[in-house]
This record gives structure tokens, C-alpha cells and sequence, in this order.
């Protein structure tokens, strides 16, 4: 089988050790040859760079496994690049999250001005590391999942038409195990219809290959435990404020029990009960920067002192085997069935055919085939048309540096009840964001 040479852009994520330990896992499927990390703060990639390093050399010497500061180095003679870079890592998704929240705002990493003013950080890194890989590697693909993945794939869309970049997210991917759980299935053995935008979604259909339809018995189930479950079935998604999310799905389907929804809408939804149950001097960066990124970086850390990996090591982020069957379905025309984030074209048949949409993909090797989902109703599509417009303004905003364009994206977001409080945050958000947005004018 051939073997691949990979490169992971955000070699500092967080992420990064869980997943190599998930594509070791893996190799058999997808055999590698080459591994690198890439990241433009070659200090704290440089922490789990040494311990990979170690880890690789006990575990599976035939991979060469490197990590760099330098493009050319990183994008040179690579197939896949899997991409999950954070601008202004956590400190930034800190003021995000807490200068909406001053202002009695949702402050979430992806969704309202937390989430626009994330976007307008990432398009630029974003752009820099696609064209690194088309410059030194015109053939690999992207596989990204940086944040926000909606405003990342529509800067895509409009600056980078042709590149080779795959927007996709866990979440829908964790609900499904969730709901796999709830009927006692396999999640390989199901296969589901859903449309929305990233973070924004519902499902239709939930059936298992001989075509029963499990929706009635999993709604069933979410009406009283939301999302909830038993046994623990995710490595993420599982920290308190976590499993309140999950829980609060049982508050989503009682708006809407035609479909099943996804957890992000509570943002949407229930914007006021999520302000009052936030901590504004407390919030999510600090739990994740207490709780995920001191473990990564603390186990990282002891490998190195210890010199070897096996005493202690990393944990396996089996959750995101999907990364592999995306990179599988590529590399050898598996034709998976997965939920990308593509370009509408009539996938969602009454809605803009210039949206991204997230809908289930016949995945190949000349990339995602969206399925047809039909049309939508009308209070999904309103919901979803005007956070699509809010995702589109912003990437105008970025395009042109217009101030008022980013003002009238944060007046639409529906987290926000009006255009002064959105003034007043835009205002202190543009002073956070020295340095990593466009001057806008
Ligand atoms: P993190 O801050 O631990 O890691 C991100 C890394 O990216 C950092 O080491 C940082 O230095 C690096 N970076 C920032 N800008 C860069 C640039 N221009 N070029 C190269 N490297 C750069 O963050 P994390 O919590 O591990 O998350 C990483 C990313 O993955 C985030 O965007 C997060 O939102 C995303 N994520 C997405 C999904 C999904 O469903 N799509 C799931 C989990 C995480
Ligand atoms: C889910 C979403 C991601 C998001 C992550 C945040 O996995 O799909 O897009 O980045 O949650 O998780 P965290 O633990 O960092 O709050
Ligand atoms: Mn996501």
C-alpha cells in the first residue's frame, strides 16, 4: 500500500498528540511515511515536538517524523496537510469570549461576536498555510478543521476557489456516537440525512443500512435527556459545561421536534439563558486552558523529563478517526459517506447555491459530492439565511476593511439585540484584535 507524508499545521494545537496517537492506531488503514509539524510559535509546538518525537521513535520508527518553524521545510514533498491552527491561540479566544459577555452577549469560541472576531484572525493564517501547500506542494490536500469553519470556508470560497481545502467539524460526528449509543448501534453501521451551516444544523434521518429509521426513538430520548448519555462514548466534548450542553439539547428539540438538533444552536436559541448561566471572569478558554492544554502539555512534558513514552504517554483521540477516513476516501476512492462543508449548489434545494452548507458528501478521490437534502422549512431557513448572511458579511468586512460592514454582520447576528450594544462590542473587539485583524476604515 502506498504510504503517505503528512504534515499537521498547528503542530501546538492540542490536538496534535491525540490525533498522531489516533493515526498510529490507524496505520494499517493508512499506512505514513512521513509526519511533520508545522506552527508559527515554534516554542510550544517545540514541547510537543520533543515528546512525539521520543513517543514515534518507541512506537514506530519506519515514520521519519520532524517538526519545523520553516514553510518550505513543513509543505514540501507533503499528500495531506491536516490543518488546526488557533490565531491568538487562547489568550484571544479568552477576550472573545469575555468582552461579549460584558455587554450581556454570548461569548463562545465559534458562534456570535466571539466567533466573527475569531474569523476575522483566522482568514489570514488560514490563507498563509494554503498557499504555503500550493506553493510547495500543489498537489495535497487540505484537510482543515480550524475555527470558525463556516467564515474559514467562505473566505475559501471567495479567495481561494481552487484550492484543495476540506472544511469539516466533530461535533456532528460526536452527536452521532451519542445517538449511536442511544439505540445500541454502531455509528459505521448508520447513515444519516442533515443540512444546516457549520454549527448550525439538524438532522432529518438517522438509519441503519437496511433503512430503518431510528429518528422517532432517538427524539424520544433527547426530549427527556437531551444528548445525555449513559456511558462515557467521547475523549472530548466531556468537561461539565460540556454536558450541560448536551443536556440543553432537550431544550432545543421542544422548539423545533420535527429534527434532531445540533448542540450549537443554543447559542441561536437561548442566547439570554447561556449569558445568565456564564461566567464572565471565568469561561471556557480558562476551563480548557486549566483542563485539556495542561494535560496535553504537562504529559508532553514528563515523556521528555523520563526520556521515553512508555511509562506514561498520550491518550488516543479516537473520536477523530474521521480524519483518517476523510484522508482514506481521498487517497483511495472509498466513496465514505460523511458531512463536509461544501458549497450549496442546490444540495438544500431553497437555499442560496452560493452558501457553504453542511451535508452529508460522497467523499472520492476529486473530493466531496454533496447528497440532495430537498428543501428545508421556513423556520430553519430563516435561521440559517441570516446567520449565512452574517458569515458572509464578514468575510466581505475582512475583504475590504469596512467597518460598517463588520458593524451591520455583528447588528445580524441573533446573539446580539441590537446594532448600539453591537457598536459597543465591535468597538472594544477591534482594540483586542490589534495586530491580528485588518484596519478598517
Ligand atoms: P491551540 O491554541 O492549542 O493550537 C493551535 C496552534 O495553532 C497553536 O500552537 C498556535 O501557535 C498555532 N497557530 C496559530 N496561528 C498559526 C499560523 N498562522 N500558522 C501556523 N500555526 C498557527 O488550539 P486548539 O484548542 O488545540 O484548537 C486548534 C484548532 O482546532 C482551533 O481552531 C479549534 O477551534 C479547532 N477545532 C476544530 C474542531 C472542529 O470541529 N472543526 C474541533 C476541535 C478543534
Ligand atoms: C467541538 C466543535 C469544535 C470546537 C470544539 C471546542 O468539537 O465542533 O469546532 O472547536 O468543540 O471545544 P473546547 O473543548 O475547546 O471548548
Ligand atoms: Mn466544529
Amino acid at each position: 500500500m502506498k504510504k503517505f507524508s503528512i504534515v499537521i499545521a498547528g503542530g501546538g494545537s492540542t490536538f496534535t498528540p491525540g490525533i498522531v496517537m489516533m493515526m498510529l492506531d490507524n496505520i494499517d488503514r493508512f499506512p505514513i511515511r512521513t509526519l511533520k509539524l508545522y506552527d508559527n510559535d515554534g516554542d510550544r509546538q517545540a514541547i510537543l515536538g520533543d515528546a512525539l518525537e521520543i513517543l514515534l521513535k518507541e512506537q514506530a520508527p519506519e515514520i521519519e517524523f520532524s517538526y519545523t518553524t520553516d514553510p518550505e521545510t513543513a509543505f514540501t514533498d507533503v499528500d495531506f496537510c491536516m490543518a488546526h491552527i488557533r490565531v491568538g491561540k487562547y489568550a484571544m479566544r479568552e477576550q472573545d469570549e469575555k468582552i461579549p459577555l460584558k455587554y450581556g452577549v454570548v461569548g463562545q469560541e465559534t458562534c456570535g461576536p466571539g466567533g466573527i472576531a475569531y474569523g476575522m484572525r483566522s482568514i489570514g493564517g488560514m490563507l498563509e498555510i494554503i498557499d504555503h501547500m500550493e506553493k510547495y506542494s500543489p498537489d495535497c490536500w487540505m484537510l482543515n478543521y480550524s475555527n470558525p469553519a463556516s467564515i474559514v470556508a467562505e473566505a475559501c470560497r471567495v479567495m481561494r476557489p481552487t484550492a484543495k481545502v476540506l472544511n469539516i467539524c466533530d461535533m456532528p460526528v460526536g452527536t452521532l456516537r451519542r445517538m449511536s449509543q442511544i439505540i445500541e448501534k454502531d455509528p459505521k453501521d448508520l447513515e444519516v440525512r442533515y443540512f444546516g451551516l457549520n454549527h448550525f444544523g439538524w438532522w432529518t434521518s438517522v438509519k441503519d443500512k437496511e433503512g430503518h429509521e431510528y429518528l422517532p426513538q432517538i427524539r424520544e430520548y433527547v426530549a427527556e435527556n437531551g444528548y445525555l448519555t449513559k456511558v462515557e462514548v467521547d475523549t472530548q466534548h466531556m468537561d461539565q459545561s460540556w454536558q450541560e450542553t448536551h443536556k440543553k439539547a432537550k431544550d432545543l428539540l421542544a422548539v423545533n421536534p420535527r429534527y434532531l438538533p445540533n448542540t450549537y444552536l443554543k447559542y441561536y436559541l437561548f442566547p439570554d439563558y447561556e449569558v445568565a448561566h456564564s461566567n464572565c471572569t471565568y469561561s471556557r478558554a480558562n476551563e480548557v486552558m486549566d483542563g485539556r492544554e495542561k494535560t496535553v502539555f504537562t504529559a508532553a512534558k514528563k515523556i521528555v523529563e523520563q526520556g521515553t513514552a512508555k511509562i506514561s504517554g498520550f491518550t488516543i483521540d479516537s473520536h477523530a478517526s474521521f480524519i483518517v477516513d476523510l484522508a482514506r476516501a481521498i487517497a483511495f476512492n472509498t466513496h465514505e459517506r460523511m458531512l463536509m462543508i461544501v458549497e450549496n449548489n442546490g444540495a438544500i434545494a431553497n437555499f442560496d447555491d452560493d452558501a457553504m452548507v453542511e451535508v452529508p458528501c460522497i467523499v472520492g478521490s476529486d473530493g466531496p459530492e454533496p447528497l440532495t437534502q430537498g428543501k428545508i422549512p421556513a423556520f430553519e431557513k430563516a435561521l440559517m439565511h441570516q446567520q449565512l448572511i452574517v458569515e458572509k458579511l464578514v468575510v466581505e468586512a475582512y475583504i475590504t476593511g469596512s467597518y460598517q460592514t463588520l458593524w451591520q454582520a455583528l447588528t445580524l447576528s441573533k446573539t446580539i439585540p441590537s446594532a448600539g450594544v453591537a457598536k459597543e462590542i465591535l468597538d472594544e473587539l477591534i482594540v483586542a484584535n490589534k495586530g491580528f485583524w485588518p484596519e478598517l476604515n
